[in-house]
């Protein structure tokens, strides 16, 4: 599984966003070496930290982005936020399992996590740059 490198496709036309999408994939490339680690001695501790460093990040970035939709006016924020809301409450279960020393498949998790970062981004972001530059 690799991890994200960001590039200008991820852009979203509002430089402030862009700097803290690359700080999430920044956060999710070291929850990726975190995970997928064999080497680790305190291996849960270490888990619990990055999933809880990912819902942080994510917590601040989620509230500017939909300060900024407020801002612009984009009609689809509610459905937007509800995207948002799906993602804190899935990697909330992921550290819950975690926590409580589940197994937690960690293939898994950063499977779902690069899938939902990449494609929220790619599709559901691009859709308020969309929006913006239509504006005008
Ligand atoms: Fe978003």
């Amino acid at each position: 599984m690799p991890k994200i490198d960001w590039n200008d496709s991820f852009g979203v036309g509002n430089d402030e966003i862009d700097r803290q999408h690359k700080k999430w994939i920044g956060i999710f490339n070291d929850l990726h070496d975190a995970m997928l680690n064999d080497d680790l001695t305190d291996y849960r501790a270490m888990t619990t930290q990055s999933l809880q460093d990912m819902l942080d990040y994510a917590k601040v970035h989620f509230a500017f982005e939909e300060k900024y939709m407020a801002n612009i006016g984009y009609p689809d924020l509610v459905a937007h936020r509800r995207l948002h809301k799906d993602f804190d409450t899935q990697i909330y279960q992921c550290y819950r399992d975690a926590e409580d020393g589940h197994t937690v498949l960690n293939t898994k998790i950063i499977k779902m996590v690069r899938n939902w970062l990449v494609q929220h981004i790619m599709i559901e972001d691009m859709k308020y740059k969309l929006f913006a530059q239509q504006r005008g």
